[in-house]
Formats: structure tokens, C-alpha cells, sequence
């Protein structure tokens, strides 16, 4: 609500469809950094020491224990090691100012820092320059081969940190059951794990991030399930989900989002009762990822309603729409299938890598429960190597692409081939400095400033703190 106002006052409001599409109250902290500013509990007061291999995690928790009703936990700038992770738990009106980096020490899982059962609360840098560092890749990497070993003396933690490959380590951050909140101007780096987790959150606001992780499955940038969030001018790198809808959720606003390599941002996996309705992703830039949009089930059961895809761009990613209700990397979930209803995409630009081998508009919808009400309008992704695309509908009922029109008990699937390029598709904007590699597994992601742009021609709602 917020940037409604500032967008009124900026007249730029006039230009934009109502802000409020699909959020069904207002977001954020109801109390001011002001305000909860004054009681402060500086970590360095509770034992902490700004070294990078010191233990942060006590001093947060015993910063948290005397300021979580109504002050601010502050982290000043500085270089923090972390080996004990901190649940802080209850409280009220409170918030966690993170100047200063937090860098992983210890090998636990779970996550570095979870808030949980609280309300009013905001997780924010003032400077624009706070961040986790999750040293992921010394889980990522396998045990490391001697050659490549880096000195010792050049590490801030144990050399047995490194593990052998296939391992996952802790999740960089989640909030569980927290209404009214923000989080921003963070950076979020090399996970062991997941980055940032919204676990049945209401109310919330989350903005001016920048996620990297690294190039491989199981280090998602952000997940969230819960009602009326909005998530706006973010980017993610990594090679899984991006900005990621789970079950159960409703009324989300999820925009300006920039994929700069990334799996893509998704919807699910969705198995039983899934429940989700209202949601709206707009100015979804994504490149070289797996998809641009992927809603994906296996059996299954419950409903996706209402909910809208408009102005996605991109380039060079493998799977463009994709709609896929048999998803072979999904187990099987009890049920007939999800009921896909109501599902729009609109203004789709761009290219793809290959719209023969992995066409760009692909809607497979259960066989038991066809989808209805599905529109595909304003499509014009072609692809970046041959001179064709196709577009695979399947069970799908609604119009445009190839959607069968009206209702029915379902069909084999059904393939168009566009042979002409959409006009104008040359000249769809890019974004500057596209990454052009994932970030290795192998050795340390660095930290980078948070970006001032998100999608092309959109101007961030806020300016970042740090100026
Ligand atoms: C469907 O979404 C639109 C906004 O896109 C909203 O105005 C409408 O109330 C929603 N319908 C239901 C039944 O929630
Ligand atoms: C995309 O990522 C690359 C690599 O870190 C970076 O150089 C580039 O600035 C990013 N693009 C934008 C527009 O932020």
C-alpha cells in the first residue's frame, strides 16, 4: 500500500493497472523502523564479535530474547561468522536490521535464521549492504581434490567443512506463520540449500533482493506459500526455482522479477488438495533458464483458480509456458489429477532456445480433470535456432494457442506448427549485462550490490535504503 500512494503521488499511478490486482489487504510492517529503533540491541552488547569466524548466532538469540517486543536487533557492519543457527521464535513489533555479512561457519542443516509466530516484523539492511553468506560450495563441490585446494589460510572455516558430493547444507533463511512483515535490501548468496522460505506467511512484502546460488537443482531462490504477499524487484541466480508459488496460497503480486539465469519461477510441485487462487506474476524477465513459467503436477488433487501470467520476456531458455499436470520428476500424488481453472497468460515476448525440441507454449492438463477457462493471448516467443515453433495443448480447454475452445471430457494431445516469426520479436528489450554462465560449484560465489533494475523500462517501487 505504500507504493500505491507513492505511485499516486507520482502520478505514475495512471500508467499502471490497480497495484492491488490480486493482493487482498494491505502488506508490510503495521510499525516503523523509527519507531522500533528505539530500543536497540546491538549484537556486539550480547558477546558478539565482528570476525568472520566468530559465532554470531548466541548474541542474535540473546539480542533477539531482550529486544523482540517492540525493539531492533542490530547487526552493525562488519564480518560475522556463524556456527549456531538462531530460531527466534514469538515476539512482536520487532526487527532484525542486518548491516553487516553473515558468513557460514558451521555444517548443520536446518537454516541459519528463522523467524517464526510473529507479527510486525521487518528484515532489512539500512545499508543496502547487509548479507548472507552461505559458502554452499563447500557442499556442492564434492570432496576437494587437492590441486585445487584452496590454502587454508584463505578460508574462514575448517577445511572438513567441505563435503563429499551430493550434499546439500543449511537454508540461508525461512519465516513460518508471520503476518505483516518485509523483508529487503539483502543479498542472499550460495546456499547450502534453499535461500529464502516463506512457510504459511501472510501480509508480507519482499523487496530490493538479489539471490545468487549456484548452477545446480535443490538451491532454490525463494518459495512461498501463505496469502496476500507481494514480492517485486528481485533478481535470481541459480539453477532452480526463482520466485516459486507453493500450496496452499492465495492472493499473491509477484513483478518486476529478474531470472539472470535461474531454473525459472514456477508453481508446485502440486500433489493432494492443492489450493491455490489469485495469483498474479507481471514484468517477469527470465533468461537461460529452464523455463519462463512452469506450473507442475503429477496426479494429485484439489484446484488452481483465477490467476494471471502478463508480460513475461526472455531469451534463451528451454521451456517457455509450461503447463505439464504429468510431470516425470514428480512422484505420483494421490488423485485424480489438479483442476486447472481460469488461467491466463498474457503479453509473452521473446525466444526461446529451441521451439521444436521444447516448444514454447505447452499446456498438458490431467486426463480426468481437463483445465477450462485457460487463455493464451498476446503470445509471440519464437525461437532463437531454426525457423519454427511448436505449441502442444492437451486436455486444455479455453483459447488461444492451441486450447481447444468451450468445455469437454478431454483430448489427445495437440500440436501446432507456427512457421513465421511474430513481428517485432527482434527488437523485444534485454536487459543489460544478461549473465552468460551459471556460477560454478566449485569455488565461492561473491557477494554482489543489490541491482537498481529488475525488467526492462520498469522502475523499481522503492528507492534502495543504502541510496
Ligand atoms: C479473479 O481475479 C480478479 C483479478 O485478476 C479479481 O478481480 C477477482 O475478484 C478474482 N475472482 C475471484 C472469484 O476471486
Ligand atoms: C546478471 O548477472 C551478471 C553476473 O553476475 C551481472 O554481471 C549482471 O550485471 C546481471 N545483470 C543485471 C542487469 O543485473
Amino acid at each position: 500500500m505504500k507504493i500505491l500512494i507513492h505511485s499516486l503521488a507520482t502520478a505514475v499511478f495512471t500508467l499502471l493497472p490497480p497495484i492491488s490486482a490480486q493482493l487482498s489487504g494491505s502488506v508490510g510492517p503495521t510499525t516503523s523502523r523509527t519507531s522500533k529503533r528505539s530500543k536497540v540491541c546491538n549484537v556486539l552488547d550480547y558477546g558478539g564479535v565482528a570476525s568472520k569466524t566468530s559465532d554470531i548466532g548466541p548474541p542474535i538469540a540473546s539480542a533477539f530474547a531482550a529486544c523482540k517486543n517492540g525493539g531492533t536487533v542490530y547487526i552493525p557492519p562488519g564480518d560475522y561468522g556463524m556456527s549456531t543457527w538462531a530460531a527466534l521464535s514469538g515476539g512482536k513489533s520487532w526487527a532484525l536490521q542486518l548491516d553487516g555479512i553473515i558468513y557460514r561457519v558451521g555444517t548443520g542443516g536446518g537454516h541459519m535464521i528463522s523467524v517464526s509466530s510473529t507479527s510486525d516484523f521487518e528484515f532489512y539492511s539500512s545499508t543496502s549492504k547487509g548479507a548472507m553468506q552461505g559458502y554452499g560450495y563447500t557442499f556442492h563441490a564434492g570432496t576437494l581434490p587437492p590441486s585445487s585446494s584452496p590454502p587454508s589460510s584463505s578460508l574462514p572455516f575448517p577445511k572438513s567443512n567441505f563435503q563429499p558430493a551430493g550434499n546439500y547444507g543449511p537454508r540461508l533463511i525461512r519465516l513460518t506463520k508471520v503476518t505483516d512483515f518485509s523483508i529487503h535490501d539483502l543479498a542472499l548468496v550460495d546456499a547450502g540449500a534453499f535461500h529464502l522460505i516463506m512457510d504459511t506467511c501472510s501480509d508480507g512484502e519482499v523487496y530490493n533482493m538479489i539471490i545468487r546460488g549456484g548452477n545446480e537443482g535443490g538451491l532454490d531462490g525463494i518459495d512461498i506459500w501463505g496469502s496476500n504477499i507481494h514480492v517485486h524487484d528481485v533478481e535470481v541466480t541459480n539453477r532452480d526455482e526463482c520466485v516459486t508459488v507453493k500450496s496452499p496460497a492465495s492472493n499473491m503480486l509477484i513483478e518486476n522479477i529478474y531470472c539472470n539465469w535461474s531454473g525459472g519461477c514456477a508453481m508446485g510441485s502440486l500433489g493432494s488438495d492443492t489450493a491455490i487462487s489469485n495469483i498474479h506474476y507481471r514484468n517477469i524477465y527470465t533468461q537461460n533458464s529452464n523455463q519462463m513459467y512452469m506450473l507442475k503436477s503429477r496426479g494429485g488433487s484439489g484446484s488452481v483458480k483465477n490467476c494471471t501470467f502478463e508480460s513475461f520476456l526472455g531469451h534463451s531458455n528451454a521451456y517457455t509456458l509450461d503447463l505439464n499436470a504429468d510431470w516425470s520428476s514428480q512422484k505420483v500424488a494421490t488423485g485424480y489429477g489438479v483442476l486447472y481453472q481460469d488461467i491466463t497468460f498474457r503479453d509473452w515476448r521473446g525466444t526461446c532456445s529451441n521451439g521444436v525440441q521444447r516448444g514454447p507454449v505447452q499446456v498438458l492438463c490431467p486426463d480426468k480433470v481437463p483445465c477450462t477457462g485457460i487463455v493464451v493471448e498476446g503470445f509471440s516467443v519464437w525461437t532463437e535456432s531454426g525457423s519454427s515453433v511448436v505449441w502442444k495443448c492437451q486436455n486444455a480447454y479455453g483459447s488461444g494457442a492451441c486450447l481447444k475452445a468451450g468445455s469437454g471430457s478431454g483430448y489427445a494431445v495437440v500440436t501446432s506448427t507456427i512457421n513465421t516469426a511474430p513481428s517485432g520479436y527482434a527488437s523485444d528489450p534485454k536487459m543489460p549485462n544478461d549473465l552468460t554462465a551459471g556460477f560454478a560449484l566449485t569455488s565461492s560465489i561473491p557477494i554482489p550490490p543489490i541491482p537498481t533494475t529488475f525488467f526492462p523500462g520498469a522502475t523499481p517501487a522503492s528507492k534502495l535504503l543504502g541510496g
